[in-house]
């Protein structure tokens, strides 16, 4: 799949369980201190923060080109849901984006591939930009099963999405045996999981693979962004543990 230079690198921060809103709020000031002016900046940037920080980064990052992100939502606006937060929720507290089935959600929380077919489509008909995750644990790579999982994952996570707006979701490739394990992939097996995520899109509409990102996520610091950054296929990264740092948060956007 020829690689399209036209595609703005795009850095994700994940929080998960953390930042109360006085977290949050010293983390967003010291963050914009540290981030070039948002007309000289090459990378799109985002932040991805639990529910009850989302008002105060809003609030922190406006004007900044810093988009906010919520780690979840339901298909629903509303309904008899308990505990769930839906999309016009989130517009109104000014959200860019969601990220929609992490590996977190799906193993520790049962979310499935049937209810982000579901998530993906609501999100963008909402005008949010869904990130949506994929990705296989050891055993099933050790399997060979990595390319079933993504195949699975990614058709059905995108099955009801229009191929027109095919482009506009962005796509996390993260191997599960890396979240958080310090076992980051090696440039080439990101490279190789994210040109096969990309040409699954390929396989719904080729205008679409070329301009959909694709981003590499799994123990993403500063000292080996770069590498992995610089693959062909590779359009950014969303980072778990080294973005609660906004310095090595910082340095993982000025590597790419
Ligand atoms: P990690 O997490 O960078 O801490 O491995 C990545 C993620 O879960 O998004």
């Amino acid at each position: 799949m020829p690689s399209d230079t036209a595609r703005r690198p795009y850095v994700a921060g994940n929080w998960k369980l953390w930042g109360t809103r006085a977290q949050a709020a010293a983390y967003c000031e010291r963050l914009l201190t540290l981030l070039p002016e948002p007309a000289r900046r090459d990378a799109d940037v985002a932040v991805c923060v639990p529910f009850t920080a989302l008002e105060t980064v809003a609030g922190a990052l406006a004007g900044s080109g810093v988009a906010v992100a919520a780690q979840n939502m339901h298909q629903a606006d509303n309904g008899a849901f308990t505990g769930e937060v839906s999309a016009p929720m989130l517009l109104e507290l000014d959200v860019d984006a969601v990220v929609l089935g992490h590996s977190e959600r799906r193993q520790l929380f049962g979310e499935t591939d049937r209810a982000l077919s579901e998530k993906v489509p609501a999100a963008l008909a909402a005008g949010l930009q869904p990130i949506l995750c994929v990705g296989e644990t050891e055993s099933e790579r050790d399997a060979g099963d990595m390319q079933r999982k993504l195949r699975h994952q990614v058709q059905e996570g995108l099955e009801d999405v229009a191929d027109d707006r095919l482009a506009d979701v962005v796509i996390a490739y993260e191997p599960i045996w890396a979240i958080g394990t310090g076992k980051v992939a090696t440039p080439d097996q990101a490279q190789e999981a994210i040109s096969f995520v990309r040409a699954l899109v390929g396989d719904r509409s080729t205008a679409a693979a070329d301009a959909v990102r694709v981003l590499y996520g799994g123990s993403v610091k500063p000292d080996n962004a770069a590498e992995i950054l610089a693959q062909p296929d590779v359009d950014g990264a969303l980072v778990g543990g080294a973005s609660l740092d906004p310095e090595s948060f910082a340095a993982i956007v000025g590597a790419a």
